[in-house]
């Protein structure tokens, strides 16, 4: 079988470097890829260094080697093409369909997926202009991913940096297992996803808490950047590391995740409530140690009830046409108490898992059935977390409205 063919176009900004690594990353595991310069990157890495990873000679321009269109041809022949960093000014060429270099008409000329990975100082991702450019680029089927948050050029912190290479690998490995549509089914779409467990303080040193490794929310929140959708990921407590592309908001408590979920929620696409919510708090936090006394038993710990975050956004939706899915654990009865928990929590969807042997928290595997509201079951065999999670992606995209400018049927 011919080999995935990819176009790594890296645009003039410090993280080419780290481009030198996706490179790597894409060759070793039987990528062909074609590394296609901007003028101004070659001011970062020379072109002696990606035509010696890549194995293709490399050109900026579309006038060299003419008689071969190469402007034209790279784009038409790609499976995949993936710009990494994408620059400002790069985002701002693609949305407007400028084609001054070969960078930009190979942009033009795909048919195939486009994923964008944005690098900047914040002010610049952060700026009307920029944020425009990434929605139209979004709207129309590209995937931009969202830069991580952290260590900039210089002394600078904030959100603006390449995620980690190897992130971005697992990224483009995951659009290209999609197949060649050019624009993902879940292009253009907000999607809000909570994951791990919440922990309900008792006082400065403990708390309830539950053992949810947060990794099925996470796979969830990877498999729908891949498939397009700008993703607001909240987490309660999984300690795991901000998957790429991904929005992550970091919350403690129930009370912090529901006020999270309803911000994120307002102008979300769908919500899937994959977090482990404690149903109750302690009535009263101690804000000192509490201590044990001698000759003395415990104090009773009084609970209270939390909101439940699932019913209250399924019964007041942001938008009419959202689409809410949350999980249940059950150990009996599966269907029938899946059933039931469906109508209560007035979702469209719920991921039952029969909780048992093998099917315990922080496996990397998961088996399950997906309840839909209008009856259908859909049974997902013992397997990868993504897996499912593709699954609850597949059955949420055909209940989503269709986008109201009518871009469905244009390509990134
Ligand atoms: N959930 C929520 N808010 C809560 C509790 C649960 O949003 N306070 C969500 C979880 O994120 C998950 C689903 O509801 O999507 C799981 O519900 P579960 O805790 O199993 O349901 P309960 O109504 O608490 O039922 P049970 O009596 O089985 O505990």
């Amino acid at each position: 079988m011919d080999k995935p063919k990819v176009v790594l176009g890296v645009s003039g900004g410090i993280a080419a470097y780290k481009a030198c690594e996706l490179l790597r990353r894409l060759t070793e595991s039987g990528h062909d890829v074609r590394v296609v310069p901007t003028a101004s990157a070659l001011n970062f890495v020379g072109a002696a260094t990606w035509s010696a990873l890549s194995g293709h000679p490399v050109s900026t321009e579309v006038w060299s080697d003419v008689h071969e269109v190469p402007h034209v041809r790279i784009g038409q022949h790609a499976d995949l093409v993936v710009v990494a960093p994408a620059t400002a000014d790069m985002l701002a060429k693609a949305a407007h369909g400028l084609a001054d270099d070969l960078l930009t008409n190979t942009l033009l000329t795909a048919r195939c997926p486009v994923v964008f990975a944005p690098a900047m100082h914040t002010e610049m991702w952060e700026h009307p202009a920029t944020q425009e450019n990434v929605a139209t680029l979004r709207r129309r089927g590209a995937v931009v991913i969202e830069p991580a948050v952290g260590r900039l050029t210089g002394a600078d912190t904030g959100k603006g940096r390449l995620p980690d290479p190897d992130q971005i690998f697992e990224l483009c490995r995951r659009v290209l297992a999609r197949g060649g549509a050019a624009r993902p089914d879940l292009a253009g779409r907000h999607v809000v996803v909570s994951a791990g467990g919440t922990r309900e303080p008792l006082d400065p040193v403990r708390y309830l808490g539950n053992r949810s490794s947060g990794k099925q929310g996470y796979a969830l929140a990877r498999t729908a950047a891949a498939r397009g959708a700008r993703v607001t990921l909240i987490e309660a407590n999984t300690g795991l590391p901000d998957p790429a592309g991904v929005d992550v908001v970091h919350v403690g408590t129930a009370v912090q995740l529901r006020e999270a979920v309803l911000k994120a929620a307002a102008d979300a696409d769908a919500v899937v409530m994959a977090a482990a919510v404690a149903d109750f708090r302690p009535a009263a936090y101690a804000a000192g140690k509490i201590k044990k006394k001698d000759g003395q038993e415990p104090a009773p710990v009084a609970l209270v009830r939390n909101p439940d975050i699932l019913a209250e956004i399924s019964a007041e939706r942001a938008r009419p046409d959202q689409v809410v899915v949350g999980f249940a654990a059950e150990t009996d009865d599966v269907l029938a108490n899946g059933r039931e928990k469906l109508r209560r929590k007035g979702c469209d969807l719920l991921v039952v898992n029969e909780v048992g042997e093998r099917k315990t928290f922080g496996a990397e595997e998961n088996e399950a059935v997906v309840l839909a509201a209008d009856g259908a079951e859909t049974p997902v065999p013992y397997g990868p977390k993504e897996t499912l999670a593709d699954t609850v992606w597949d059955l949420v995209a055909p209940r989503l409205a269709a986008p109201a400018d009518g871009d469905s049927d244009k390509t990134g």
